[in-house]
């Protein structure tokens, strides 16, 4: 490839906050990127891979404050657990960097300052709930309260979880500081505003012109177009982990205002400061900027951050694309339905190349959410990467060719004929990835996996050889080059197995689509080594027990603030927040084992005038399931049933202790099924 022809092209996934764990929604997004920029390079263009953790704002400031440590400690241990997760997955970045970084602080100053030198900034009072105990403006999030709507206690300031409206905090009944639990007051303060409606016409020009964004996004942005472009309220008013405002007294940048330049700052760290090489992409249109992002961050991107950018001096993206969320079997993923799903859990247990494989099936260019159906999972791993991909070198790359001294030859003409086919689809393959349209070329592949393993099926090397040994060299050469093809097709979703198909075969690089222009023949082609084995169906049962045990007895998660530790860490609660737990003794009537689960007894408990419940208890490495039959326990006889992987468990048994001291409570003296405790 000339370099003339050679694109320069800067990617970006949207960066992940620093107050939780990388999940399997993190990981969809970085899967997506990941294939593009390695189908990017592997066609030679030059193109680099930036991400950061987006480490500013107040979920963050309280939850380092909760530990007891600082808020930098707490987002370097974080960065470090976000990039060996991410790059768990085979997720290659150029730089995975820190939105607190001197390189984004200057760079937010700048383009604030460049924002409010050309009019586009405002300054207005605004009345805001502010807790007089903890000293600080309250966001929604911590403001709590019963559902003006419905009634439901215990509701976040901005929305209610049981009806769905949503209102503002004011409207709240009983309202109250979720970290100290006293009513908030009113309280006044100047904030500072972008004047987003000052580019009405140079977004919609961006929306309407070129191909920035797809036909769903387009129509999603007409929207708010027609509904009218808003002042953005860039500011907070500290205590606030954040950058200072520059000119103004205790005011930060809201998190979302220096969030996405970020992007910006990790490229500017990675060229170590070259403003020049920096400026050869955010202000030169000759490259190309691709931003990945879910679509619950649409606005922020297609809307706030082209404006950002122009105000600030710098080119619009070229594009953004936006994907759907993705559900585990069918649900969405929630810790208490045990589906959230960390991507250290998955990595324990499973194979990071088998998600790739299987999410790339699904990933179209569209922003529909997508299904991880575990059945469906295993199925299509097991059969089109394993039975098919995989099984065209196993199958000839072992015995047979040690028979044949591990030596090619050359393709017949009928062979020739088969290999023409593969390479043949070269173009659409390509088209298919530059669109992000995945499934596409996941379907090909398998397609011309099909074609290639029929070959061998038609012609059975493994009877070839027994009578005609250079028959058999020469369909065994046919196959392997079958299967180089297919990796150079697959390298951008399926990096480690290509590279080792490349390795049996004795190349020493990396798959890339100009390796496509000759076939390889008349080479020692080396050992055999496992490429994937199959998913098993006890790997995933394990993966999706330890995440129900684990997200079960989970602290509130830390994207939902947590009550300050102001008695030591303990949390206080009131006797009307008591009431709402219903204690009883109950008696276990049926113990057993559950099939496929290490950790799990399953247990029926008379609750007397309550019936009987059925519960899934973690106890099973401190009891076994005859020992529990007839026992008298105590339970929480009201928990909101639960969907687990085996069915619905509708009570939680008390127990203190873990692992093998695990103790459960039982009553002291004769105590009947149903009994409630005072
Ligand atoms: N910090 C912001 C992004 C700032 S970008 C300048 C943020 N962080 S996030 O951690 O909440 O989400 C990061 C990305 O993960 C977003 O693109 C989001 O859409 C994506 N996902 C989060 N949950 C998801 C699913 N369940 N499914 C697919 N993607 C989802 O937003
Ligand atoms: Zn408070």
């Amino acid at each position: 490839m000339s370099s003339e022809s050679k694109r320069k092209i800067l990617v970006t996934s949207a960066l992940p906050y620093a107050n939780g764990p990388i999940h399997l929604g993190h990981v969809l997004e970085a899967i997506q990127t990941d294939i593009y920029v390695r189908y990017q390079k592997s066609l030679g263009n030059e193109c680099y891979f930036f991400c950061a953790d987006d480490t500013h704002g107040t979920p963050i400031m309280l939850a380092a404050r909760k530990e007891g440590i600082s808020p930098e400690e707490l987002i370097d241990r974080v960065r470090a657990e976000h990039y060996r997760d991410l790059s768990g997955f085979l997720v290659e970045y150029d730089n995975y960097y820190t939105t607190n970084s001197e390189e984004n602080r200057i760079l937010s100053e700048e383009i604030y300052l460049s924002l409010k030198g050309k009019g586009h900034i405002a300054e207005r009072e605004i009345e805001q709930a502010y807790c007089d105990t903890d000293k600080m403006f309250l966001p929604d999030r911590f403001i709590k309260g019963t559902c003006p709507n419905c009634g439901t206690q215990d509701q976040y300031g901005d929305s209610c979880e049981n009806c769905g409206a949503t209102y503002s905090p004011k409207d709240l009944k009983d309202s109250h500081c979720s970290l100290c639990g006293n009513p908030p007051v009113s309280r006044n303060s100047k904030h500072i505003f972008f004047k987003l409606g000052d580019f009405e016409s140079y977004l919609s020009d961006w929306v309407e012109k070129g191909s920035h964004v797809a036909e769903g996004v387009r129509k999603k942005l007409k929207e708010w177009f027609e509904a009218g472009l808003q002042d953005w309220d860039i500011s907070r008013d500290g205590p606030y982990f954040g950058f200072k405002i520059p000119g103004e007294i205790e005011k930060y940048f809201y998190v979302w205002l220096d969030a996405p330049i970020g992007y910006m700052a990790s490229s500017l760290n990675y060229f170590k400061g070259d403003r020049k090489k920096f400026d050869s992409f955010w202000k030169d249109k000759k490259t190309e900027i691709s931003h990945f992002i879910g679509k619950d961050i649409l606005y922020f991107h297609t809307l706030f951050w082209p404006a950002t950018l122009e105000g600030g001096g710098y080119r619009s993206p070229t594009q953004v694309h936006v994907h759907g969320f993705i559900t585990v079997n069918g649900e969405k993923m929630s810790k208490s339905r045990g589906t959230f799903i960390k991507a250290e859990g998955y990595l324990k247990h499973l194979d990071p190349e088998h998600l790739r494989f299987y999410l790339a099936g699904k990933l179209g260019p569209g922003m529909d959410d997508l299904d991880l159906s575990f059945d469906d999972y295993t199925a299509k791993v097991n059969s089109d990467f394993v039975g098919n991909f995989v099984n065209l070198v196993s199958r000839v790359a072992t015995s047979i060719l040690d028979k044949l001294d591990r030596t090619l030859g050359t393709p017949d003409a009928e062979g020739k004929k088969i290999l023409d086919e593969l390479r043949s689809s070269e173009s659409k393959i390509r088209e298919w990835y530059e669109t992000r349209n995945y499934t596409r070329v996941m379907k090909e592949c398998s397609r011309l996996g099909d074609i290639a393993n029929k070959y061998v099926n038609d012609l059975a090397p493994w009877i070839q050889i027994k009578s005609d040994a250079e028959a058999a060299r020469k369909t065994v050469t046919v196959a392997l080059n079958a299967a180089r093809i297919l990796s150079i097709y697959l390298y951008p979703v399926l990096p480690r197995s290509g590279e080792k198909v490349y390795q049996i075969l004795g190349l020493n690089k990396k798959p890339e689509f100009a390796d496509l222009s000759s076939d390889l023949e008349k080479t020692k082609v080396s050992a055999y080594e496992m490429i994937t084995k199959r998913v098993e169906e006890k790997s995933i049962q394990a993966m999706l027990e330890e995440n129900t045990l684990e997200t079960k007895s989970a602290q509130p998660t830390t994207t939902t603030p947590a009550a300050a530790p102001k008695t030591e860490g303990v949390l206080e609660i009131s006797i009307e927040d008591l009431s709402k737990v219903d204690l009883r003794v109950g008696k276990i009537i049926e113990a057993g084992p559950v099939e496929g689960a290490d950790k799990l007894v399953q247990v029926k408990l008379d609750l007397g005038s309550l019936g009987t419940k059925n519960v899934f208890a973690g106890i099973k490495a401190s009891y076994q399931p005859q020992d529990l039959l007839g026992l008298t326990i105590v339970a929480v006889a009201n928990l909101k049933p639960r969907k687990m992987k085996f069915g619905v468990s509708e009570a939680m048994l008390l127990a203190s202790g873990e692992g093998e001291s695990l103790s459960l409570f039982v009553p002291h003296r004769a105590a009947n099924p149903g009994d409630k405790l005072k």
